[in-house]
């Protein structure tokens, strides 16, 4: 079976460590040509919390790869989401027989082009795991989470079986049988958390700890459950103040990359609740105060977008 990494950030590399090291040989596809050659010439590390690091060698491809005519059994696609439209286009008008593809992205403005692709097995997942790049061939395994996943159109069961072969106590997956509620918890979490770290610059916890930032969190809850359906709202702010906690000393993955003067995921996590809001022709001005301090930011930045 062919397995192919697309994107070499710390979720990539994380991914693409692991299916190698529990599973065999899985190709990671970037194009990051620096990086790429570091892989290769070093290997690719990973610092476990106890501070031991391992590697492992991995094959690594530029994106112009794609480009070839190969069967490939798994795609996971591990990029930003807003590069996902330009994979997918990539994709199609490629000469690639792909059977099935797993999405790992924050927020959910992704799926609404899923409708555009012909791949037989579409999955989503989400990452729960704790996970950094310290530089171009290590990723620091931060915080040991697992990867919740479910299909959205299934053909051979493929995802599964991939995962079956990879088990590994640092690198958990679990199966839901629902993509949509699955998504939507994980995007209250990020939309409550991410855009708050960004703009006060703090560590995930602190939303906790000062009362005031508590306070505004509790606002921005407030107004995200109207826009999507929660079923269990009380359930659902219990979650979200469980990874502020758990999460408490990370810097959200926002803060990071406007830090980094990097495009952040704000049109895939608030900019899908506004669209989603306008459909229901609501007023949502806490979002859109978000929405518009994080575009804000990124402006003063002049930011590039993050590559592949
Ligand atoms: O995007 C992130 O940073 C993470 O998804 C989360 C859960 C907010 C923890 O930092």
């Amino acid at each position: 079976m062919k397995v192919v990494v697309l994107g070499s950030g710390s979720i990539g590399m994380l991914t693409a460590f692991y299916l190698t090291k529990q599973w065999r040989s899985t190709l990671l596809v970037t194009n990051r040509i620096k990086q790429a050659k570091f892989i290769e010439e070093k290997g690719l590390h990973l610092l476990h919390q106890d501070g031991h690091s391992e590697m492992i060698h991995v094959t690594v491809e530029s994106i112009s790869t794609l480009e070839h005519e190969q069967i490939i059994d798994l795609l996971i696609v591990t990029v930003k989401s807003y590069h996902v439209e330009q994979v997918l286009k990539t994709i199609e008008a490629s000469k690639l027989t792909i059977s099935s593809i797993l999405f790992l992205q924050n927020g959910m403005a992704h799926t609404e082009l899923f409708s555009t692709i012909s791949v037989p097995e579409i999955a989503v997942g989400v990452v729960e795991h704790g996970a950094r790049r310290t530089n171009d061939y290590t990723v620091q395994h931060s915080g040991v989470g697992q990867i919740r996943w479910s299909y959205v159109r299934k053909h051979s069961s493929t995802v599964e079986a991939v995962f079956q072969e990879t088990r590994d106590e640092k690198f958990r997956t679990k199966y839901e049988s629902m993509w949509k509620p699955m998504l939507q918890h994980k995007l209250v979490v990020n939309a409550c958390i991410n855009p708050l770290t960004a703009l006060f610059s703090v560590q995930n916890g602190e939303l906790l700890q000062n009362p005031h930032y508590y306070s505004i969190l509790k606002q921005v809850f407030l107004e995200i459950i109207e826009v999507i359906d929660i079923e269990n709202k009380e359930q659902m702010w219990e979650y979200v103040c469980h990874i502020s906690k758990e999460t408490g000393v990370n810097r959200s993955s926002m803060l990071s990359d406007l830090e980094n003067k990097r495009k952040t995921e704000i049109d895939s996590i608030v900019g899908y609740l506004l669209q989603q809001a306008a459909r229901k022709q609501m007023t949502t001005p806490v979002l859109n105060f978000l929405f518009e301090a994080v575009k804000g930011k990124e402006k003063e930045n002049k930011l590039g977008e993050d590559n592949l």
